[in-house]
């Protein structure tokens, strides 16, 4: 059935919410739209929890927090940059069961229940779509979905999240403490509503399950990431990496393990300073993709903060319009199901150590021996301070990570070690 205009609903009126409203209300760019939505786009409303609260940037007339009221309005396209798992999960159920489609920036939700709502979307002719989960402004998400389609994918890696790239790059070119780099990130508008989503490596856990959907078809909800976040770093960790040619970077990866295998983790990592993810700084993002014919790949852009997202928002609420349009919906991505979890311990890579110890007699022989005892083979040692102060700091050889996870519980447990910092494994060459 043609229509007039397309019918745009937007729950969430903060960072992302307020820069998309100004992009969709731009008189500079209104032509722009309507051909990339091939209609007219009328923005029906914008619900917020609290209307009384101020929300400069978006019309006081188009503010509600009645958002069945906003859903009852006959959509076409919901957009959600609300963020959280309830009541908006049961929000975008409702609007997909009504035939609406939906566009979201939520990537916690995808990757909790992505597969129920593609699945939902599907059955009622209406697309789900959430490029702006991943990376920000970079199109990542539409480059494996369609131009990389036919490609055997090796392995996706990036930085994927700019609240703790921002911190880390602070941390390490401008002496900040990780508090007032926490504070200012959130300032900036790059942090999630409860930060610890970002620096406890959640946030990167939920990209990287999404991004390894449209590079191998694994499941988009439910499956297991290993998950480390960037609370231990400390100053100490970042100076050692600097001295040694390295920077820290908050990883995500999903890549394959042998034929039948995929490994899925976000991690801090020491990443050697000629790689070209190590000068990707601030709140900048970078995808780094391998594949087998199309050799290394790599997308750069901001990967956090409203206006850069919302334009990825934009995008899919045009190519929701257009699809609106033409009376059409894109099929659900699904591929090769059949790969299965490697856990991260099962994985050998090399590893950087740090270990506050009492400095004496004894201490460096019995750390060594709980090195001997897991099979881990020391490359190097340094020691800084002394009496109460000591640290130790170590590179290790290549090892089975589950190896030196064990290592650090014995060290952890012994008499001679005060405390274990940093455990952070060390990316050793370029395409590694
Ligand atoms: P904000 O916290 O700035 O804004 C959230 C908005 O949603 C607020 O307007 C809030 O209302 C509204 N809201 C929250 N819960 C409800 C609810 N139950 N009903 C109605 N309105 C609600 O978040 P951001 O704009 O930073 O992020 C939004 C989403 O986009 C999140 O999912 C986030 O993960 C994602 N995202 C964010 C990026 C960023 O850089 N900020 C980048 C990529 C994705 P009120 O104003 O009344 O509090
Ligand atoms: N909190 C996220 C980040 C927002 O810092 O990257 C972008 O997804």
């Amino acid at each position: 059935m043609e229509r007039p205009v397309v019918r745009v609903g937007v729950i969430g009126g903060g960072f992302v919410g307020t820069a998309l409203v100004q992009l969709l209300l731009d008189p500079t760019r209104h032509a722009a739209i309507v051909d990339g939505a091939t209609a007219p786009l009328e923005l029906v409303g914008v619900a917020v929890r609290d209307t009384s609260k101020p929300h400069p940037g978006i019309e006081a007339a188009l503010l509600t927090s009645d958002v069945d009221g906003l859903l009852s309005n006959d959509l076409d396209v919901l957009v959600e940059v609300a963020g959280g798992i309830e009541p908006v999960r049961t929000y975008l159920e409702t609007a997909l069961k009504l035939g609406v489609s939906v566009v979201t920036a939520n990537k916690a939700l995808i990757a909790e229940s992505g597969t129920e709502l593609a699945q939902l979307a599907h059955d009622n002719g209406a697309d789900l779509f959430y490029e702006a989960a991943v990376g920000g402004a970079i199109p990542i998400l539409r480059a494996l979905r369609s131009s990389l389609a036919g490609e055997r994918i090796n392995r996706v890696m990036g930085i994927v999240n700019g609240t703790t790239n921002y911190i880390l790059t602070k941390m390490t070119s401008g002496g900040s403490d990780y508090a007032s780099a926490l504070a200012e990130a959130q300032a900036l508008g790059y942090a999630e509503a409860d930060p610890s989503a970002d620096v406890e490596g959640f946030d990167v856990a939920a990209k990287v399950q999404i991004l390894s959907t449209l590079a191998f078809g694994t499941r988009l909800s439910g499956d297991e990431v290993a998950r480390e976040g960037i609370t231990g770093i400390r100053a100490v960790d970042v100076e050692y990496a600097l001295r040694s040619g390295y920077v820290i970077k908050m990883l995500g990866v999903a890549e394959r393990v042998g034929e039948t295998g995929v490994s899925r983790r976000a991690h801090p990592a020491m990443v050697p300073a000629r790689h070209p993810l190590a000068s990707v700084n601030g709140p900048m993002n970078a995808v780094f993709v391998e594949g087998v014919k199309s050799g290394p790949l790599m997308w750069l852009g901001q990967g956090a903060g409203g206006e850069p997202t919302a334009t990825a928002v934009l995008g899919d609420v045009l190519d929701a319009a257009r699809n609106r349009v033409s009376g059409r919906h894109d099929v659900p991505f699904s591929g090769d199901t059949s790969l299965h979890y490697v856990p991260a311990g099962e994985l050998s890579s090399v590893f950087y150590l740090s270990i506050d110890v009492l400095d004496r007699p004894g201490v460096l022989s019995d750390v060594a021996g709980i090195f001997g005892r897991h099979d881990v083979s020391i490359r190097s040692m340094d020691q800084s301070g002394f009496g109460d102060e000591a640290r130790l700091s170590f590179l290790t050889h290549r090892a089975l990570s589950s190896d030196v996870f064990a290592t650090v519980e014995e060290l952890k447990a012994s008499a001679s070690v005060e405390s274990v910092g940093a455990c952070i494994r060390v990316i050793d060459g370029v395409f590694e």
